[in-house]
């Protein structure tokens, strides 16, 4: 952490000070008398001594609740109490400590702890929020067994675990798994459940529902089988079964993150779990069914083995990430969505960890977790995971997860026991791959070839460029997944998986009658960048017949990487051969539509611009955006022949499933729809907005329009259509703040915060705006600096309202590094801005601090 300001600095948190607990918990009571501006919790708390411990001092932490009174074992007393929490003189022996408390649900607009949304009460304390509902020892190695009684005349009472007991104006809860406090749930509203139940391996009937507000009753139903299909593969691929009678998920609209995993009580953003054909997207299909499975996946992985301390984030969420992207592979094209992910990494970790926000998988120190919860710890924390697999095999990764769970269920583990058991149970020492948990930044990996009499060889070196406080770094193991093929695809040698050890190695294969084709990395097998500029370029070859459905899209991303940097640096125009085997692919019916589309699909502006940065020049947004514009347009004329009957080919007439094989046609015909656009002035898009009878075929034809200018009767239509459906008017906010061109789209932007349905309180309408707008890259960095100033007047606002949304969205900035002078100024001096705002949260501090060169 570089130096705030001594004074006012907020405290640094170091792994290296872990201590364990004074004192254990055995029972935990809880009422919650629900009132929104005055809801009392009164609390019983059976705490014994930690043998463990070597400090014996009683400490609660609570952030906010009024202590009312405070009772140990049975007697009135008087604890001393600060903005962090409270001590007390205790014996050195089993007690039952009690307290009242009250807070404010109403006037909690961070939403942390318990708070209003729309008239429903809820919780969200992961990671540090039961502090702000009532004096507890809120760290998660800490656990125990919860009752709940919650008051309230609202109609659905919720909280975690079995249901107990209900009465009129109250119901009580009892969950039999000791579970840390930032798994509590509670929830009470008017709301109506979708219902249906599943029956479990071992034969438990467990009655499942989706809450909602009535009005959304309708979009459920996806949802509900998305959960069914989690629970069966959970089943059959890690053998793990569900564990209580009952598992609720209720839809909240004002929510700081996707979802969160509470036992038994699973609370989603409602833009994670409602789904209709009419108002979601077939992207918005899978992601709900992703997010569905990752959090009824923690059931396991989170909660029934949960981390020890916040440092161990990656132990719960990196496995998760890692299973339920395991989960969308079996559900729906493994390619496919292994190139989604791998898209998402390189867009957000890579992004991460060659920035000032780098740091490792598992962090060595915090000011405030939250601002934590990172593509590095999730996304690369999966990596990982998937790495570990590869080495070891799939069968000694089963006998590692089963030994996992037979050995560390009911604990709160670390990183050190998760790679323990798999030392274990396989015999590896894992000590240099222990190195990809604790090292921050992105291995860069060279390799070039020889041939001679028969021999092929590979060359390999790696280096780790230096990230912030980490500056020499040690080779990595890295697991290289290798084949060679002919000039026609066909296998010369099977795929191996090369394990780099060293900063330079080699791999030897003998007997290969031709120089062959390498086919590097299949799969992405690790998440490093491959610098592949000294082989034969055989990517032309590649992207029509490499037998690896990843390189085959690589190959067609590396082309279109490059002709994209040499357009925007000097304006070579693309090969011809290029063009040509473009058109080839888009048109090759032997191929999945879906994979198609990815492979049609043209970089960011963001991805081009590091893609600049690495080969050593500075990226010009302007001149990356009217590169991929000019590029467009020459892809439209190209193909122009083939468009019309590639469109048609594409439309799918049965009735709307979001399942992958449809999605993949409407992705083809929608991609062929924006260059359609570029040739008829917008005729076709607006047919197909005019008839649309979903929002994957609606939202397309509207973007289209948008950009191509003519989007403005459209937007008003599709405004008026949708008006009452609040997660499809964040589809409109969004749309005109990502799409609009670079000239317009901050003023575009600002109307939108004007507009009467712009709210800074909610979450998704505020990220639909400016988090869009920030996404519009050549838009939020026009030189100007009009993109910076906006959205960092924005930021300080939010920070008054929601600091932890506000601390997540000031990433906008990390990238200052990548650009010109004068841009970098700018963004420093809308940083300095924001931080020179009185009364800044720590979160946002914290942030802002770490993004900004030292002084
Ligand atoms: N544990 C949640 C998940 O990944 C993440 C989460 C939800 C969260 N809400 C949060 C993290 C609030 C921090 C703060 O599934
Ligand atoms: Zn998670």
């Amino acid at each position: 952490m570089k130096d705030a300001s001594a004074a006012t600095a907020p405290e640094t948190i170091y792994l290296a000070d872990y201590q364990p607990p004074a004192y254990l918990l055995e029972t935990v009571h809880l009422t919650f008398k629900l009132s929104p501006s005055a809801t009392r919790v009164i609390s019983k708390i059976a705490f014994r001594p930690n043998p463990e411990a070597t400090d014996k001092r009683f400490f609660l932490h609570g952030e906010g609740p009024d202590l009312k009174w405070a009772k140990l074992d049975g007697a009135p007393v008087t604890p001393v109490v600060t903005d962090k929490g409270l001590t007390l003189e205790v014996p050195d022996a089993p007690f039952v400590f009690e307290a009242e408390v009250e807070i404010d649900p109403a006037a909690n607009t961070a939403l942390e702890g318990l708070y209003l949304s729309n008239g429903m009460f809820c919780t969200q304390c992961e990671a540090e929020g039961f502090r702000r509902i009532t004096y507890y020892p809120d760290r998660p190695d800490v656990m125990g067994v919860f009752t709940v009684r919650v008051e309230s005349d609202l109609p659905v009472l919720l909280s975690n675990g079995n249901p107990v007991a209900q009465g009129d104006g109250w119901a009580e809860w009892h969950d039999p798994w000791p579970k840390p406090a930032y798994l509590f749930a509670l929830v009470a509203g008017d709301l109506v459940a979708h219902s249906d139940s599943f029956t479990t391996m071992d034969g438990r009937d467990v009655a499942l529902n989706i809450y909602v507000r009535a009005a959304d009753i309708d979009k459920c139903a996806f949802g509900m089988e998305a959960l069914k299909a989690s629970m069966t593969w959970d089943e059959q691929v890690y053998g793990r079964a569900y564990d209580l009678d009952i598992f609720n998920i209720v839809a909240v609209d004002d929510f700081n993150m996707g979802a969160m995993e509470n036992k038994g009580l699973n609370i989603f953003n409602s833009s994670a779990v409602l789904a209709s054909p009419e108002t979601a997207t077939d992207a918005n299909f899978e992601r709900i069914e992703a997010i569905i499975a990752h959090e009824y996946f923690h059931n396991w992985t989170g909660n029934r083995i949960t981390c020890r301390d916040w440092f161990q984030l990656c132990l719960k969420e990196g496995l998760t990430v890692f299973r339920d992207q395991q989960f969308t592979a079996d559900m729906r094209s493994a390619a496919v969505a292994r190139i989604n992910d791998v898209q998402a990494l390189r867009a957000r970790q890579f992004r991460e960890d060659a920035g000032p926000l780098a740091h490792p998988v598992r962090p060595e120190s915090f000011v405030e977790i939250n601002n934590f919860y990172t593509a590095t710890v999730y996304e690369k924390g999966a990596e990982v995971i998937r790495m570990l697999k590869l080495m070891v095999g799939d069968d000694a990764y089963a006998k590692s997860l089963d030994l996992y769970f037979a050995r560390h269920d009911g604990q709160a583990c670390t990183i050190e026991d998760w790679l323990t058991v798999f030392e274990d149970s396989t015999g590896r020492d894992l000590a240099q791959f222990k190195l990809w948990y604790q090292s921050a930044g992105t291995p860069h990996v060279t390799v070039h070839d020889s041939y001679e009499d028969g021999s092929y060889t590979l060359h390999f070196d790696q280096q780790t460029p230096a990230t912030p406080g980490e500056v020499d770094k040690a080779p990595r193991v890295i697991p290289i997944a290798v084949a060679l093929l002919d000039r026609h695809g066909k296998t010369i040698a099977p795929e191996q998986i090369f394990e780099l050890t060293k900063t330079q190695d080699s791999l030897r294969f003998e007997g290969v009658a031709a120089k062959p084709i390498p086919s590097v990395l299949r799969g992405f097998s690790a998440p490093v960048v491959l610098d592949r500029s000294a082989l034969d370029d055989t990517r032309l070859v590649q992207m029509a017949h490499d037998s690896d459905p990843f390189n085959a899209w690589e190959a067609a991303r590396e082309l279109a990487l490059e002709t994209l940097s040499a357009m925007a640096l000097d304006g070579t125009p693309p090969a011809t051969a290029y063009l040509d085997a473009w058109r080839q692919m888009i048109r090759n019916e032997d191929t999945d539509p879906a994979f198609r589309a990815l492979c049609a699909g043209v970089p960011s502006v963001m991805e081009l611009a590091g893609h600049i940065k690495t080969q050593g020049q500075t990226p010009d947004p302007s001149a990356i955006d009217d590169a991929c514009e000019t590029f467009a347009q020459m892809l439209a004329e190209h193909c122009q022949d083939s468009l019309p009957r590639l469109y048609a080919d594409h439309q799918v007439s049965a009735a709307y499933q979001p399942d992958a094989t449809q999605a993949g046609h409407r992705a083809l015909a929608n991609r062929v729809l924006g260059l359609i656009t570029r040739l008829d002035s917008g005729a076709q898009a607006q047919a197909q907005f005019d008839g649309a009878t979903n929002m994957t075929q609606q939202l397309a034809a509207l973007g289209a329009l948008v950009r191509a200018g003519k989007g403005d009767a459209a937007l008003d239509a599709f405004y008026t259509q949708w008006q009452h459906e609040r997660l499809v008017i964040d589809k409109w906010f969004g749309l005109q703040a990502s799409l609009s061109p670079a000239d317009t789209a901050a003023q575009v932007t600002s109307d939108l915060t004007q507009h009467a349905d712009f709210t800074a309180k909610n979450p998704n309408r505020f990220r639909a705006t400016l988090g869009s707008f920030a996404a519009n890259t050549a838009a939020f960095h026009h030189a100007s600096g009009s993109g910076y100033d906006l959205l960092a007047d924005w930021l300080i606002t939010l920070d008054g309202i929601n600091p932890q949304t506000t601390a997540r969205m000031t990433s906008a900035f990390e990238t200052w590094p990548m650009w010109d002078a004068d841009r970098q100024a700018k963004m420093q001096a809308a940083l300095r801005r924001i931080l020179a705002k009185d009364g800044l949260s720590r979160d946002v501090t914290e942030m802002v601090t770490r993004i900004l060169p030292d002084p």
